[in-house]
């Protein structure tokens, strides 16, 4: 905000600097026919006005110097001083700056989330202490709040996904510039394995976290995915179903090369060996959940998860569908009447059920798509449209008996789900390796990032990838951060340092299973109880236990990357 104000102050001294300018240059065009004594008088008049002028300039000179001096300690606005300076006044745009200021902030922007984020604080936390009868008055009140909520929000939502569209332009037009250098020779490299020994949402989250690490040391990533998943017999996979990562340098050689570590001229060879993310020594500053210094300001602002939505634009630009997939994709939504306001389901059945993950029936899923559409309806209601949303759901799963026979009462209650059986049949487990599974896996995993809302467990890969690409999408009327629910684990990124949450106000427990804190203080997070609390530990005292969530907000670590100077 304080760098705004001088921006904009800045802008008003030029306006009246021309404003002078201006004024003295109609008085020197005199007519010819006055008369010298008039002459004389103006003179004399214009004589004192040019005065006055460079007293003023002199005076905003003086100040340009040192508004200039300040704006260089501001970090958030990326605006050189130089061109803030008296001999380019043309750097200063008086309406952008005005445009600028008209919109809200960070603090604006953050406490509107919350307010959003703490209605549901409330929800659940009087779920958990009142019955269904009187649950029914809350929710009316809730979905109403919802609404005003969106009024407020609706005002300024053009310039959030402007501004999150422009930040998503620059990080795809960065990648892009990485990953095609004009002289692959001598370019630095980073060079990434994506057959490592584990699924295909595993491996995509592998060749993201070395993605990450050729943004952060401004290396092209060369991975070799010619003879990715060829095991199955298929060839070529990954240019089936997605656009090549590179299109000028594949080639991983180069004069010297190195493994991860710490050698002090690690940063002078040219090509790197970078390990996957469980073995990693030492650890790199810039590992998950750490985000780009370099669209930090902006990306804080417009974005609820700052770091779900920087790896979603990663894996933005590694899952670009091939012109094949993108072909196929069309059709599927065309023949399966996919549009929006659609809900997406992730219901994973056979596989990790009772090592990783529980078993969640379909009832657990309906809740919050009902929940989302009876909040829709309110809103249709409160906006005198009076016409209901028919209630779309996009079933993905791997049982195929989710669809013969679980989902048949919401079916009969008017819902109707889109997506299609054989995709799950051929998700059984004897058939994973098949490319036509893993074809169905990218289409399901596509599709649900295209969701209005997701409802899904985050111990899948799967889900956390669609949520992840989810973020980047900036057509819809406002961030995503919350369109979610996860009926398991809190996002995570396999391998991240450290997930924290700093505390906005003090705490003190109220009973043996709380912690206490300080405001400022860094709090770890384990689980959301989703009663109102989370669990986890004080990361100074080590004490671990349940703390309100409405008193904490998300700790965002961020550190310069290369590929973004
Ligand atoms: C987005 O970028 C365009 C072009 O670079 C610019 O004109 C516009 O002001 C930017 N908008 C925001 C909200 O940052
Ligand atoms: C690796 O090769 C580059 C280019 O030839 C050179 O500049 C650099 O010093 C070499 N690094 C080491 C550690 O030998
Ligand atoms: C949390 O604690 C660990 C060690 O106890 C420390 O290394 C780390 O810097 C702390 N994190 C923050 C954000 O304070
Ligand atoms: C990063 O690499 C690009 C070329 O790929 C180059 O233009 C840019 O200057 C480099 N940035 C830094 C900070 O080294």
């Amino acid at each position: 905000m304080k760098s705004r104000m001088l921006f904009v102050l800045v802008s008003l001294s030029w306006l009246l600097l021309i404003f002078f300018l201006l004024n003295v240059s109609s008085v020197q065009r005199l007519p010819e026919e006055t008369n010298t004594v008039q002459v004389d008088n103006r003179y004399a008049k214009l004589n004192d006005r040019l005065n006055e002028a460079n007293r003023q300039i002199e005076l905003l000179m003086e100040q340009n110097k040192h508004l200039a001096q300040n704006l260089k300690t501001l970090t958030d606005l990326k605006v050189n001083p130089q061109e803030l300076s008296v001999e380019r006044p043309e750097a200063v745009k008086v309406k952008d700056a005005l445009a600028l200021n008209a919109f809200p902030g960070t603090p604006f922007e953050t406490s509107l989330r919350r307010v959003r984020q703490n209605v549901d604080e409330i929800w659940h936390y009087l779920r958990t202490k009142m019955d269904k009868k009187s649950m029914g008055f809350v929710n009316d009140l809730r979905y109403n709040m919802f609404y005003e909520l969106d009024v407020l929000s609706d005002r300024d939502n053009r310039w959030r996904n402007q501004e999150l569209k422009n930040l998503s332009d620059f990080v795809q037009n960065r990648i892009h510039r990485l990953q095609n250098p004009s002289d692959c020779e001598n370019a630095k490299k980073l060079v990434c394995d994506l057959n490592k020994y584990c699924g295909f949402g595993c491996q995509i989250h592998h060749l993201a976290h070395c993605f990450v690490a050729a943004l952060a040391l401004n290396r092209t990533l060369i991975c070799d995915t010619q003879d990715w998943r060829s095991s199955s017999g298929e060839q070529n996979v990954w240019n089936k179903l997605f656009q090549p990562i590179s299109q000028t340098c594949v080639n991983p050689n180069g004069h010297n090369r190195t493994d991860w570590g710490d050698d002090k001229r690690l940063h002078s060879y040219q090509v790197m060996y970078y390990p996957i993310i469980d073995y990693i020594t030492p650890l790199p500053e810039f590992l998950p959940l750490v985000i780009p210094q370099q669209i930090a300001d902006p990306l804080i602002r417009q974005s609820g998860e700052p770091f779900i939505w920087f790896i979603g634009n990663v894996l933005k630009y590694m899952l670009r569908p091939s012109d094949q997939l993108s072909q196929f994709m069309d059709t599927f939504k065309r023949d399966n009447q996919f549009s929006h306001p659609i809900v997406g389901i992730h219901v994973r059945r056979t596989d990790k059920i009772g090592t990783e993950a529980k078993f969640h029936t379909i009832d657990e899923y309906m809740f919050y798509v009902e929940d989302f559409y009876n909040k829709l309806d309110l809103k249709s209601v409160r906006q005198s449209a009076n016409k209901k949303a028919q209630r779309l759901v996009y079933l993905a799963t791997d049982e195929p008996n989710v669809w013969l026979k679980e989902i048949k009462p919401y079916q009969e209650r008017g819902y109707v789900f889109k997506g299609d059986i054989k995709l799950s049949q051929s998700a059984d487990p004897s058939q994973r390796q098949e490319f036509e599974s893993l074809h169905d896996v990218v289409v399901d995993l596509l599709l649900l990032s295209q969701c209005d809302y997701i409802v899904c467990t985050f111990s899948s890969q799967i889900c956390r990838m669609a949520f992840e690409l989810m973020q980047t999408r900036h057509s819809s009327t406002q961030d995503m951060s919350q369109a979610f629910y996860s009926l398991d684990d809190i996002y995570y990124f396999g391998g991240q340092v450290f997930h924290g949450k700093k505390a906005i106000v003090s705490h003190s427990a109220q009973s043996k299973r709380e912690i206490s804190f300080n405001a400022g203080d860094i709090l770890g997070i384990e689980r959301n109880e989703h009663n109102g609390y989370n669990t986890g530990d004080h990361n100074r005292t080590k004490r671990k236990g349940l703390y309100p969530r409405f008193k904490v907000t998300e700790f965002v670590e961020s550190k310069p990357f290369a590929a973004f100077h």
